[in-house]
């Protein structure tokens, strides 16, 4: 392939990957956008194979590696539960960390390519850099992995005066970084290229290790863009522009997602960056000075949950994470069906950080075949609750927290929340009054127009849908 053939071909694979993210930002277009990803990436490998920087005698090495690779990714992919997907997303990260620093090291020893002057300083900080973020990215997220499929405590590690060590870490960075520019042979360029290496390393695995279990889905959110910038800091190393671009569309999409999950839990970048948050345990708690939550619920049982539904003009149903762990949502759907056809308005309200990784509710709504056009957004459907007969909250609590607003002193105070509250009659599905994620009480629990239905989320919409269907 010519030079000019795989140039045309590496736009035509940028203009994909800019139309597959478009796609990917709405559940009706996902598929396309999926689609355009697929056929951009593969435009991208046969322009890179096949173009003029590849010789013959790399070709099976390459076919090696791609059969390798597709195989391993193929069986993660066949094989893994979709809440295990936020580790293996952190586990691919990794990889992206690993061939940043690998592809690293392998520039710099190769002595093929000789730069001099301006040319070679650019190359060596394009290297350094490129290793730097790999490197962190790389132990980073195999922490991130190691935190969220438990086999690391989700206990944030707060040792003493760690923004100093951190501080420290980057000045000795910097101070090798100087000397690595400075070395005139790759024998002395060696060392502080270590050294910077084992120190991001270090940095990579004491950033994560100081996040809580709570913080997590952000930080792998955050490692997915740190892993687009070292994927352009490769780029960069292998003059490869599509590299370059592809890379900097996943850092800034990553960068841009971390901000958006922030913003709907109510935390600053720099303090979940900062680390020593989602220290908060799974058992009721109220910061000091927080209003407890008083008074009696009201229990129902399914039956009578069909009754209020039966007689609604309209309902919206809330989903949260014990709808993902139930996995109710068929039975949701079998019951939205049913009240369609007797005639009652159901929509869903999905609250931005409902579950524990961006889009959960939505995904699991569109296995089960939920029409995307009732299910809407938490600032599209919040004004709607107090003209709404009857709310079902399924396996969600934080999201649906009044505290949030009314309480200052609450440490969710000031978070986005679905006011279901506002309906004439909300009822709760969950096994017991223990908290959610954030490990506060929840006061709509205790509200006149609130009753609690007890029980596994799935059990109790299968008895639900018996007694409306009977
Ligand atoms: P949570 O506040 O975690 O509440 C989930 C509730 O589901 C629990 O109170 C639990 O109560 C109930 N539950 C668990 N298993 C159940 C089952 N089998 N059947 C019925 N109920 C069950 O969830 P949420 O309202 O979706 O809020 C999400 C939380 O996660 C927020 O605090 C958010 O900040 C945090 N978070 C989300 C994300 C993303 S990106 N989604 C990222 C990081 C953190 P019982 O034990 O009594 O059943």
């Amino acid at each position: 392939m010519s030079a000019s053939l795989a140039t045309v071909s590496y736009i035509g694979a940028t203009i994909l990957f800019i139309l597959s993210l478009g796609g990917l930002s709405n559940q009706s277009t996902a598929l396309r956008g999926n689609l355009y990803g697929m056929v951009g990436m593969a435009l991208a490998v046969l322009a890179t194979v096949f173009g003029p920087t590849v010789t013959a005698a790399g070709l099976p090495w390459i076919a090696g590696a791609m059969v390798l690779g597709g195989g391993v990714g193929l069986y993660a992919a066949r094989t893994v539960q979709m809440t295990q997907m936020p580790e293996l997303v952190a586990l691919m990260h990794s990889m992206v960390g690993l061939a940043a620093c690998l592809v690293g090291f392998a520039s710099y020893v190769d002595t093929s390519t000789q730069h001099t002057g301006a040319e070679k300083v650019i190359h060596e900080v394009e290297i350094y850099i490129g290793i730097l973020i790999g490197a962190v990215t790389f132990s980073g997220s195999l922490i991130a992995f190691g935190k969220l499929n438990g086999k690391i405590g989700g206990k944030p590690l707060l040792l003493p005066g760690r923004h100093l060590l951190n501080l420290a870490g980057l000045l000795v960075v910097v101070w090798f970084g100087r000397e690595f520019i400075q070395s005139t042979s790759v024998a002395e360029g060696m060392t502080p290229l270590i050294v910077m290496t084992v120190v991001a390393l270090l940095f990579g695995v004491h950033m994560v290790m100081a996040i809580g279990g709570a913080d997590m889905p952000v930080v792998v959110s955050m490692l997915n863009s740190y892993s687009g910038w070292a994927a352009a800091a490769t780029g960069f190393m292998l003059s490869n522009d599509l590299l370059i671009v592809t890379g900097a569309l996943v850092g800034s999409s990553g960068a841009i997602l971390s901000y958006i999950m922030c913003n709907a839990m109510n935390r600053s970048f720099i303090s979940v960056i900062a680390g020593g948050f989602g220290t908060t345990s799974a058992a009721p708690t109220a910061a000091a000075g927080a209003a407890q939550p008083a008074g009696e619920v009201v229990a129902v049982n399914a039956g009578e949950t069909a009754e209020l539904l039966r007689e609604a003009k309209s309902v919206i149903i809330v989903p949260g994470y014990g709808m993902a762990v139930a996995q109710a949502q068929h039975t949701v759907f079998e019951i939205t069906r049913t009240l369609r056809e007797k005639g009652v308005n159901v929509r869903f309200g999905i609250h931005p950080v409902a579950g524990r990784m961006p889009g959960h509710m939505n995904v699991l709504l569109a296995e089960a075949k939920v029409p995307y056009d009732i299910v809407f957004e938490m600032e599209e459907i919040n004004d709607d609750f107090p003209d709404t007969d009857v709310v079902m909250v399924i396996g969600a609590n934080d999201i649906v927290n009044p505290s949030a607003q009314d309480d200052p002193t609450s440490p969710i105070a000031g978070m986005p929340v679905l006011e279901v509250w506002k309906a004439k009659t909300s009822i709760v599905m969950k096994r017991s009054m223990a908290s959610g994620y954030a490990g506060v009480d929840n006061p709509l629990f205790y509200k006149d127009n609130n009753r609690m239905l007890f029980g596994d989320a799935k059990k109790m919409l299968d008895e639900v849908l018996g007694s409306l269907k009977g």
